[in-house]
Protein backbone atom coordinates (compact mmCIF):
# COMPACT_ATOMS: atom_id res chain seq x y z
CA UNK A 1 0.00 0.00 0.00
CA UNK A 2 1.01 3.57 -0.69
CA UNK A 3 2.80 4.63 2.37
CA UNK A 4 1.17 8.09 2.38
CA UNK A 5 -2.04 6.27 2.48
CA UNK A 6 -1.59 4.19 5.23
CA UNK A 7 -0.34 7.00 7.06
CA UNK A 8 -3.20 9.12 6.78
CA UNK A 9 -5.01 6.04 7.65
CA UNK A 10 -3.29 5.48 10.87
CA UNK A 11 -3.61 9.08 12.00
CA UNK A 12 -7.64 9.09 11.18
CA UNK A 13 -7.79 6.16 13.20
CA UNK A 14 -5.61 7.76 16.13
CA UNK A 15 -7.99 10.88 15.91
CA UNK A 16 -10.98 8.68 16.23
CA UNK A 17 -9.68 6.49 19.09
CA UNK A 18 -8.77 9.92 20.78
CA UNK A 19 -4.99 9.14 21.38
CA UNK A 20 -4.09 12.32 18.70
CA UNK A 21 -5.41 15.32 21.39
CA UNK A 22 -8.20 16.85 20.72
CA UNK A 23 -8.01 19.91 22.75
CA UNK A 24 -8.79 22.40 20.01
CA UNK A 25 -6.80 26.14 19.28
CA UNK A 26 -8.95 28.49 21.13
CA UNK A 27 -10.72 30.71 18.81
CA UNK A 28 -9.52 34.11 19.39
CA UNK A 29 -10.84 37.43 19.17
CA UNK A 30 -8.07 39.11 17.62
CA UNK A 31 -9.48 42.69 17.76
CA UNK A 32 -9.66 45.48 15.42
CA UNK A 33 -7.67 43.84 13.16
CA UNK A 34 -5.67 45.63 10.66
CA UNK A 35 -1.82 44.25 10.48
CA UNK A 36 0.30 43.00 13.18
CA UNK A 37 3.69 44.94 13.88
CA UNK A 38 5.39 41.98 12.52
CA UNK A 39 4.29 38.63 11.13
CA UNK A 40 1.62 36.60 12.98
CA UNK A 41 3.99 33.52 12.95
CA UNK A 42 7.06 35.36 13.99
CA UNK A 43 4.72 37.13 16.54
CA UNK A 44 3.47 34.07 17.77
CA UNK A 45 7.04 32.74 18.59
CA UNK A 46 8.97 36.05 19.54
CA UNK A 47 6.34 38.39 21.16
CA UNK A 48 7.42 37.42 24.92
CA UNK A 49 11.22 38.66 23.97
CA UNK A 50 9.94 41.53 22.09
CA UNK A 51 7.91 42.98 24.87
CA UNK A 52 10.41 42.22 27.41
CA UNK A 53 13.21 44.14 25.14
CA UNK A 54 10.98 47.24 24.66
CA UNK A 55 10.22 46.92 28.54
CA UNK A 56 13.96 47.48 29.27
CA UNK A 57 14.65 50.30 26.44
CA UNK A 58 11.42 51.81 28.20
CA UNK A 59 12.31 51.87 31.91
CA UNK A 60 15.72 51.63 31.37
CA UNK A 61 16.77 54.19 28.69
CA UNK A 62 13.44 56.21 28.67
CA UNK A 63 12.76 55.13 24.84
CA UNK A 64 9.31 55.74 24.52
CA UNK A 65 6.94 54.90 20.99
CA UNK A 66 8.95 51.86 20.16
CA UNK A 67 7.11 49.36 17.68
CA UNK A 68 6.40 46.75 20.19
CA UNK A 69 4.98 48.78 22.97
CA UNK A 70 2.24 46.70 25.22
CA UNK A 71 -0.14 49.13 25.30
CA UNK A 72 -0.45 49.36 21.52
CA UNK A 73 -0.71 45.47 21.98
CA UNK A 74 -4.13 45.84 23.89
CA UNK A 75 -5.33 49.35 22.00
CA UNK A 76 -5.30 47.07 19.11
CA UNK A 77 -5.68 43.34 20.17
CA UNK A 78 -8.48 44.48 22.76
CA UNK A 79 -12.13 42.57 21.71
CA UNK A 80 -14.56 44.75 20.19
CA UNK A 81 -17.50 43.94 22.78
CA UNK A 82 -15.71 44.25 26.03
CA UNK A 83 -12.10 46.47 25.13
CA UNK A 84 -10.48 43.76 26.79
CA UNK A 85 -7.85 41.72 26.30
CA UNK A 86 -8.56 39.63 29.40
CA UNK A 87 -11.65 38.12 30.36
CA UNK A 88 -12.31 35.03 29.04
CA UNK A 89 -11.05 32.11 26.91
CA UNK A 90 -11.72 33.78 23.68
CA UNK A 91 -9.49 37.10 25.37
CA UNK A 92 -6.37 37.68 23.05
CA UNK A 93 -4.07 37.56 25.63
CA UNK A 94 -5.66 35.03 27.87
CA UNK A 95 -7.03 32.89 25.99
CA UNK A 96 -3.83 31.74 24.45
CA UNK A 97 -1.94 31.92 27.60
CA UNK A 98 -4.70 29.42 29.15
CA UNK A 99 -4.28 27.56 26.50
CA UNK A 100 -0.42 27.44 25.94
CA UNK A 101 -0.72 27.47 30.50
CA UNK A 102 1.56 30.42 30.67
CA UNK A 103 0.79 33.24 32.94
CA UNK A 104 2.08 36.67 32.86
CA UNK A 105 1.71 39.44 35.68
CA UNK A 106 2.19 42.51 33.04
CA UNK A 107 -1.23 43.51 33.49
CA UNK A 108 -1.23 43.74 37.44
CA UNK A 109 0.56 46.83 36.56
CA UNK A 110 -0.35 48.02 32.51
CA UNK A 111 -4.28 48.29 31.79
CA UNK A 112 -5.69 45.38 30.00
CA UNK A 113 -8.49 47.58 28.31
CA UNK A 114 -8.24 49.99 25.06
CA UNK A 115 -8.21 53.03 25.13
CA UNK A 116 -10.54 54.41 23.77
CA UNK A 117 -10.28 57.62 21.45
CA UNK A 118 -13.35 58.49 20.56
CA UNK A 119 -13.38 58.22 16.19
CA UNK A 120 -10.60 55.39 16.63
CA UNK A 121 -12.00 51.46 16.54
CA UNK A 122 -15.38 50.97 17.73
C1 LIG B 1 -2.85 47.48 14.51
C2 LIG B 1 -3.22 46.21 15.08
C3 LIG B 1 -2.19 45.33 15.79
C4 LIG B 1 -1.22 45.69 16.68
C5 LIG B 1 -0.80 47.08 17.15
C6 LIG B 1 -0.62 44.45 17.15
N1 LIG B 1 -1.20 43.39 16.52
FE1 LIG B 1 -0.79 41.43 16.84
N2 LIG B 1 -1.98 40.89 15.31
C7 LIG B 1 -2.85 41.75 14.64
C8 LIG B 1 -3.66 40.99 13.70
C9 LIG B 1 -4.71 41.54 12.77
C10 LIG B 1 -3.23 39.63 13.83
C11 LIG B 1 -3.74 38.41 13.10
C12 LIG B 1 -3.21 38.38 11.69
C13 LIG B 1 -3.58 37.10 11.00
O1 LIG B 1 -3.88 36.10 11.66
O2 LIG B 1 -3.54 37.12 9.78
C14 LIG B 1 -2.18 39.61 14.84
C15 LIG B 1 -1.52 38.48 15.27
C16 LIG B 1 -0.77 38.38 16.45
C17 LIG B 1 -0.27 37.17 17.05
C18 LIG B 1 -0.46 35.74 16.52
C19 LIG B 1 -1.81 35.24 16.97
C20 LIG B 1 -2.10 33.82 16.60
O3 LIG B 1 -3.28 33.42 16.68
O4 LIG B 1 -1.19 33.10 16.26
C21 LIG B 1 0.35 37.51 18.21
C22 LIG B 1 0.99 36.58 19.23
C23 LIG B 1 0.28 38.96 18.31
N3 LIG B 1 -0.41 39.45 17.23
C24 LIG B 1 0.80 39.69 19.36
C25 LIG B 1 0.91 41.08 19.36
C26 LIG B 1 1.67 41.83 20.32
C27 LIG B 1 2.39 41.23 21.51
C28 LIG B 1 1.59 43.14 19.96
C29 LIG B 1 2.24 44.34 20.60
C30 LIG B 1 3.69 44.32 20.62
C31 LIG B 1 0.74 43.21 18.78
N4 LIG B 1 0.36 41.93 18.44
C32 LIG B 1 0.39 44.38 18.11
C33 LIG B 1 -2.96 43.12 14.83
C34 LIG B 1 -2.16 43.87 15.67
C1 LIG C 1 5.29 46.44 38.88
C2 LIG C 1 4.61 47.04 37.75
C3 LIG C 1 4.91 46.49 36.36
C4 LIG C 1 4.81 45.18 35.93
C5 LIG C 1 4.46 43.95 36.73
C6 LIG C 1 5.13 45.20 34.52
N1 LIG C 1 5.39 46.47 34.11
FE1 LIG C 1 5.85 47.08 32.22
N2 LIG C 1 6.06 48.97 32.84
C7 LIG C 1 5.84 49.42 34.13
C8 LIG C 1 6.14 50.86 34.19
C9 LIG C 1 6.02 51.74 35.43
C10 LIG C 1 6.53 51.24 32.89
C11 LIG C 1 6.96 52.63 32.42
C12 LIG C 1 5.79 53.30 31.77
C13 LIG C 1 6.25 54.54 31.08
O1 LIG C 1 7.12 55.20 31.59
O2 LIG C 1 5.71 54.79 29.99
C14 LIG C 1 6.47 50.04 32.07
C15 LIG C 1 6.75 50.02 30.72
C16 LIG C 1 6.64 48.91 29.91
C17 LIG C 1 6.80 48.92 28.46
C18 LIG C 1 7.09 50.12 27.58
C19 LIG C 1 5.83 50.98 27.43
C20 LIG C 1 4.80 50.34 26.54
O3 LIG C 1 3.58 50.47 26.76
O4 LIG C 1 5.20 49.69 25.61
C21 LIG C 1 6.61 47.63 28.04
C22 LIG C 1 6.71 47.10 26.63
C23 LIG C 1 6.33 46.84 29.22
N3 LIG C 1 6.34 47.64 30.32
C24 LIG C 1 6.09 45.50 29.19
C25 LIG C 1 5.80 44.72 30.29
C26 LIG C 1 5.61 43.30 30.24
C27 LIG C 1 5.68 42.47 28.98
C28 LIG C 1 5.34 42.89 31.51
C29 LIG C 1 5.07 41.49 32.00
C30 LIG C 1 6.10 40.52 31.69
C31 LIG C 1 5.38 44.08 32.37
N4 LIG C 1 5.67 45.15 31.58
C32 LIG C 1 5.14 44.07 33.72
C33 LIG C 1 5.43 48.66 35.20
C34 LIG C 1 5.27 47.30 35.20
C1 LIG D 1 -1.24 32.56 19.93
C2 LIG D 1 -0.87 32.42 21.31
C3 LIG D 1 -0.51 33.63 22.15
C4 LIG D 1 -1.10 34.88 22.17
C5 LIG D 1 -2.25 35.35 21.35
C6 LIG D 1 -0.38 35.64 23.16
N1 LIG D 1 0.61 34.89 23.72
FE1 LIG D 1 1.98 35.54 25.06
N2 LIG D 1 2.82 33.67 25.11
C7 LIG D 1 2.40 32.59 24.37
C8 LIG D 1 3.21 31.44 24.70
C9 LIG D 1 3.07 30.04 24.11
C10 LIG D 1 4.15 31.87 25.67
C11 LIG D 1 5.21 31.04 26.40
C12 LIG D 1 6.43 30.91 25.52
C13 LIG D 1 7.55 30.23 26.24
O1 LIG D 1 7.42 29.84 27.39
O2 LIG D 1 8.60 30.14 25.59
C14 LIG D 1 3.87 33.28 25.90
C15 LIG D 1 4.60 34.08 26.76
C16 LIG D 1 4.36 35.42 26.98
C17 LIG D 1 5.15 36.25 27.84
C18 LIG D 1 6.37 35.81 28.65
C19 LIG D 1 5.95 35.12 29.92
C20 LIG D 1 7.14 34.75 30.77
O3 LIG D 1 6.95 34.49 31.96
O4 LIG D 1 8.26 34.72 30.26
C21 LIG D 1 4.62 37.50 27.80
C22 LIG D 1 5.12 38.72 28.54
C23 LIG D 1 3.47 37.44 26.91
N3 LIG D 1 3.37 36.16 26.43
C24 LIG D 1 2.66 38.52 26.63
C25 LIG D 1 1.55 38.46 25.80
C26 LIG D 1 0.61 39.55 25.61
C27 LIG D 1 0.72 40.89 26.27
C28 LIG D 1 -0.34 39.09 24.75
C29 LIG D 1 -1.53 39.85 24.21
C30 LIG D 1 -1.25 41.13 23.54
C31 LIG D 1 0.02 37.74 24.37
N4 LIG D 1 1.15 37.39 25.04
C32 LIG D 1 -0.68 36.96 23.49
C33 LIG D 1 1.38 32.57 23.46
C34 LIG D 1 0.56 33.64 23.15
Amino acid sequence: MNLLRALALLLILMISFGSVSAVPMPKLDIGLGGHCVENPGYMRQNHMHMLKHQRDETVRQGIRGGKFSLSECVNCHASKPDDNVLGGSAHFCQGCHEYAAVKIDCFECHSSKRKIIVGVGK
